[in-house]
């Protein structure tokens, strides 16, 4: 089997007192998803924060190519290719596309002593880059991104990730406020971006979206790995049993068939 690109070896995180994360081990390898699958508050954010360099782990350690990685702050993850994207793209809605594709990376004239924001570069470059991902209605750089949909800013900032030679993409909850065409959409940018070679760390709790994609799954339940396995291993039903916790499934569906009953002893009351 080849190095993977990015490891995650018995990592710990604790923020005072409370322990969130405990005894991560996972790895992901480059043209490979990895879903990360888990009900609200099982540390999801937490985890990928880690790797983000925004958290720094309380023990244990992240490797890439093999080689463990140490970050002071989230430049340095995003300076060794490992790329979050944000449920709403992570961008401002005043901004042009061409604009906020560039933000920190500006391509500049210079004039003499002064240098001006290279606007039709920057506006050719960031259509060009969506377009490969076969978005072709976006085809004016000028546009702001207040006025691309959903899915359009999603695939926007995977194109901007995936430019800018990012090799891990972090995808926190990209499908989770969009429709199911859209969604359909972004499932299949990250396909395209999964056939580029990169590294795709995907967050959903939506199953039928994570086995539409995943290589490999990963489930989180208050902050341990209840379950790792391979696509094919499980099916749906098995999946979303696993995630809910097993016996927090039972007990709702005892609770569904405890309100039918007493919803049916009411109208026959009333006959
Ligand atoms: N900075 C923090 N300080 C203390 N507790 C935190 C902090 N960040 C997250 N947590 C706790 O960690 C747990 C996991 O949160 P989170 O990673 O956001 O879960 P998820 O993204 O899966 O919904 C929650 O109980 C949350 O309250
Ligand atoms: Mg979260």
């Amino acid at each position: 089997m080849t190095t993977p690109v990015l490891e995650l070896r018995n990592v710990n995180k604790s923020f005072g007192p409370i322990d969130v994360l405990h005894d991560i081990s996972l790895k992901v390898h480059a043209g490979e998803v990895l879903c990360l699958l888990g009900d609200n508050g099982a540390g999801k954010s937490t985890l990928i924060k880690t790797l983000a360099g925004v958290h720094k782990q309380t023990s244990g350690q992240i490797l890439m190519d093999g080689e463990e990685l140490m970050f002071e702050r989230p430049k340095d993850a995003a300076d060794r290719g490992i790329s979050t994207v944000h449920q709403f793209g992570g961008t401002f809605p005043l901004m042009s596309i061409g604009r906020s594709f560039f933000v920190g990376v500006e391509p500049v004239i210079k004039w003499g002593p002064f240098s001006f924001f290279d606007r039709k570069t920057a506006n050719e470059t960031a259509v060009k880059a969506v377009r490969e991902f076969g978005i072709t209605r976006i085809d004016d750089g000028d546009r702001l991104i207040g006025g691309l949909s959903g899915g359009e800013r999603q695939a926007l900032a995977i194109a901007r990730a995936v430019h800018f030679g990012a090799r891990v993409l972090i995808l926190d909850e990209p499908t989770a406020a969009l429709g199911v065409k859209e969604a359909a959409h972004v499932l299949r940018i990250v396909f395209e971006a999964r056939k580029r070679g990169l590294a795709i760390i995907f967050i959903t709790h939506q199953v039928m979206h994570a086995m539409t994609v995943g290589d490999h799954f990963a489930v989180l339940i208050r902050g341990a790995l209840a379950a790792d396995f391979r696509k094919g291993e499980k099916t749906r039903e098995e999946i979303t049993d696993l995630m809910a916790g097993g016996e927090a499934m039972a007990e709702l569906e005892s609770e569904i068939e405890s309100y039918a009953q007493s919803d049916s002893e009411t109208s026959s009351a009333a006959q």
